[in-house]
């Protein structure tokens, strides 16, 4: 090979890297990051995207610069040379790629053991993922220790001093350890802007350690297909200021103990909405029966609306709306405190019944 096919070459992956990185810088790939825990998955994301733009511009080049230099004449039908292995260059091509998907894994596995750690002084946050809907919950500050493959708000004695939301709400600055379970299948939880991700299992309980470093709303994913409804779980993860988290916490905590409008409370703090329409909940989901329509639907199943609406919740399958699938509502709202659920019971009677929102 001589001098000037060299310098062409080089020449050429210089310019095919140049258009590479303008294509990773310029082209905003990531929403700007608000957690501490971004940092070290944003390094390697950059690590990563470094070495692919190097290995993209070395094979870009050769392969642009043979088209140019070695095509064949259009009336040149023959076959190339045969070629029968170069000892150098496939030491080359096993070394090369080993060396850097071994890198890869080394900084990747330093990043995860990094924001793994859960600072002594983290706030616990329950997380609980089901189709199609999340649940946070907020244990007491003396709740306790509920072993490794339990929440604490699944303790019989903790559960009803615990605030429940659909909406993850969190303090700015403040480390939060979520503690992750699945009701039925497996789900995952990822906010972009905090972006790390976490799988969430039936039976077992594993940990993300977020913290919020701006205040702000940003969506809730699941990012693992979880059946019909997965594009539709999503929630909010609001991060506000000690004192506004402090008071949203408290007037949470009233709304789950009972009272006047509890119905509500209920049905937000549940998710019910991600799945179903109810117009005085300003609900669109479209996965489960329009729940305006529950008088209806009791007429059709021969019930009365009542004794209707609590069976679709603490048995859902006992009947099935026609045009809506079988053993997609969870089964596990049998299990909501027994004031709760008359509560979400009384408020869907009334509101599909067009008796308001109260
Ligand atoms: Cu839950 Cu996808």
């Amino acid at each position: 090979m001589h001098r000037g096919a060299i310098v062409r070459l080089v020449v050429l992956g210089i310019v095919l890297g140049l258009g590479a990185t303008a294509v990773a810088i310029l082209i905003p790939w990531l929403p700007d990051s608000a957690s501490d825990q971004a940092e070290e998955i944003d390094f390697v994301f950059w690590f990563v995207t470094g070495i692919c733009i190097i290995v993209f511009s070395i094979v870009a080049s050769i392969a642009v610069y043979s088209v140019l230099k070695f095509r064949a004449p259009p009336d040149d039908d023959s076959d190339g040379l045969p070629i029968h292995g170069h000892t150098g260059i496939e030491i080359v091509w096993t070394v090369g790629p080993f060396v850097l998907v071994t890198a890869m894994a080394i900084v990747s596995a330093v990043a995860l053991a990094r924001n793994e750690k859960v600072p002594d002084d983290a706030m616990v946050v329950n997380v609980v993922g089901r189709q199609f809907a999340w649940q946070f919950m907020y244990p007491p500050a003396n709740a306790p220790d509920p072993g490794e493959n339990m929440l604490e708000c699944d303790q019989e004695a903790v559960k009803s001093r615990c605030v429940t939301s659909g909406q993850l709400h969190l303090p700015v600055d403040v480390p939060i350890h979520l503690r992750m379970r699945a009701d039925d299948v497996l789900h995952s939880f990822w906010v972009p802007e905090f972006r790390q991700k976490q799988d969430l299992l039936p039976g077992q309980v594993t940990t993300l350690v977020i913290t919020p470093t701006k205040v702000g709303q940003y969506e809730v994913l699941c990012t693992e297909l979880c059946g019909l409804g997965h594009s539709t779980m999503r929630s909010a993860a609001i991060v506000s200021n000690r004192a506004e988290f402090d008071k949203w916490k408290q007037e949470a905590g009233k709304q789950t103990s009972g009272g006047g409008g509890a119905g509500q409370a209920v049905f937000a703090q549940n998710g019910c909405g991600s799945c179903h329409t109810l117009k005085a909940a300003n609900a669109t989901g479209t996965t489960g029966p329009d729940l305006d329509k529950l008088p209806d639907e009791a007429r059709q199943a021969r019930k009365p609306l009542e004794a209707f609406v609590r069976e679709s919740i603490v048995n859902p399958d006992a009947y099935v709306q026609p045009g809506y699938p079988k053993g997609v509502m969870p089964k596990t709202y049998a299990g909501l405190p027994k004031e709760q659920l008359d509560a979400l019971v009384q408020y869907l009677v009334r509101s599909s019944k067009g008796g308001g929102s109260r």
